[in-house]
């Protein structure tokens, strides 16, 4: 178990799922993921904030009694409805039934509806906070990170925040809870990772929690899922703030479908001369083999894009396809794009792909396409040298 104190009155209590092979049923977990779980406990009240998915609960509990040992908490503080935090209410409330829920108004929505709970409620409005002796909770509507009720934690006494999913990241906790006390490296990605698969839509709503939140002296952050921040808070706030900002590195990522072949070797064709060109980060994936959470990533943290495919079915290879929408979903922007595409008779992939650039609000209008049929010429391979060349240009300008 990882329970551990915090600071002073706050305790780690969350749990470590090293089982499910796909958190929201879609993304990998190769290194698990953990339902964070704290209590703050004042002089008077105590709250657990946060809950865990439905099948930790017991241990949930476990790590409650090993903190407050037969109380039980005064309030449960929900930031986020989520099931991987909200699924053990129900179980919470038959373990500790004078537990009082806080939420905002949508949250309490949420609780009736997945729930069915609407006694011994309280709810709570921007601003509002709650003393618990000695230790004050202040709360901090921040919709859309990433559902409607989301919303922020705050200790001021503390100098302590507890964002839900914001600033959170994938992978289990390995005997350490805080990150100055382990290998903290492999989680970075894991946060690119999480950032662009499930938040990454909502980058104009991160930007206003950012806002909002720029005042409060951190001293901790306790997101929901992995590593409590407390060293490298500047470097996770600005992970946040440059990837909701859409703001890249220099790299390029070539996103590829091929069935036989022949267009790799147009993307071959092309990383090699955006190495000459010395173009360093180069991330090439293969859209049937690569898991679309890692293209994702990828394709937020680096400024270029070039997106190559077969026709399939007189229209787009469909793993490309779903790449696609993918990128629509998540509105990507900032990027300096390039697509290439191949076909046996009739051409159609560039054709699609630029056709959901444009549904996704991308300007098209300057980016280069090279189209072949069958296999590569002479021809094609000068017009992917080219196109490689333009491309190196204008990212590196
Ligand atoms: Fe960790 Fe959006 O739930």
């Amino acid at each position: 178990m990882n329970i551990q104190a915090i600071t002073e009155g706050v305790y780690y209590v969350g749990v470590n799922d090293r089982t499910t092979y796909r958190f929201e049923a879609m993304w990998p977990l190769p290194s698990g993921v953990t339902y964070n779980s704290y209590i703050v406990k004042g002089a008077d009240k105590t709250a657990l904030i946060d809950g865990v998915e439905i099948s930790e609960a017991c241990k949930l509990k476990k790590n409650i009694r090993e903190i407050i040992g037969r109380e039980a908490p005064d309030y449960l503080i929900i930031n986020h409805m989520e099931p991987d935090h909200s699924g053990s209410i129900s179980i919470l409330r038959s373990f500790f039934p004078d537990m009082t829920i806080v939420g905002n108004a949508k949250t309490l929505e949420m609780v009736k509806g997945f729930y069915g709970i609407e006694d011994n409620l309280l709810k709570v409005a921007d601003n509002d906070s709650l003393d618990l002796g000695g230790l004050t909770l202040s709360f901090h509507l921040t919709p859309m990170v990433h559902w409607p009720e989301t919303m922020m934690t705050y200790v001021k006494e503390k100098s302590t925040l507890f964002p839900g999913d914001a600033f959170g990241c994938f992978g289990a906790l390995n005997g350490a809870v805080i990150d100055s006390e382990m290998d903290i490296e492999p989680y970075f990605p894991e946060m690119y990772r999480y950032y662009s698969n499930i938040v990454g839509k909502y980058g104009t709503f991160v930007q206003k929690a950012l806002a909002k939140l720029k005042d409060l002296n951190l001293s901790y952050i306790c997101p929901t899922h992995g590593p409590v921040w407390h060293k490298y808070i500047d470097r996770t706030v600005d992970i946040y703030d440059r990837l909701s900002r859409y703001e890249a590195e220099n790299g390029v990522v070539i996103v590829y479908g091929s069935m036989y072949g022949n267009t790799e070797e147009m993307a071959e064709i092309i990383a090699r001369r955006l190495a000459e060109c010395g173009i360093k980060s180069i991330k090439m994936h293969n859209a049937s083999k690569s898991h679309l959470s890692y293209i994702l990533s990828d394709v937020f943290r680096y400024r270029g894009l070039i997106i190559g495919a077969p026709t399939y079915s007189n229209t787009l290879f469909p793993p490309i396809e779903a790449f696609m929408q993918a990128i629509k979903t998540r509105e990507l922007k900032n990027r300096v794009i390039a697509t290439f595409g191949s076909c046996t008779w009739a051409p159609q992939s560039v054709k699609r792909i630029t056709s959901v650039l444009e549904e996704a609000k991308i300007d098209t209008k300057d980016i280069k396409s090279v189209d072949m049929k069958q296999a590569v010429s002479a021809d094609t391979e000068k017009s992917l040298v080219q196109m490689a060349e333009k491309f190196a240009d204008e990212l590196l300008k």
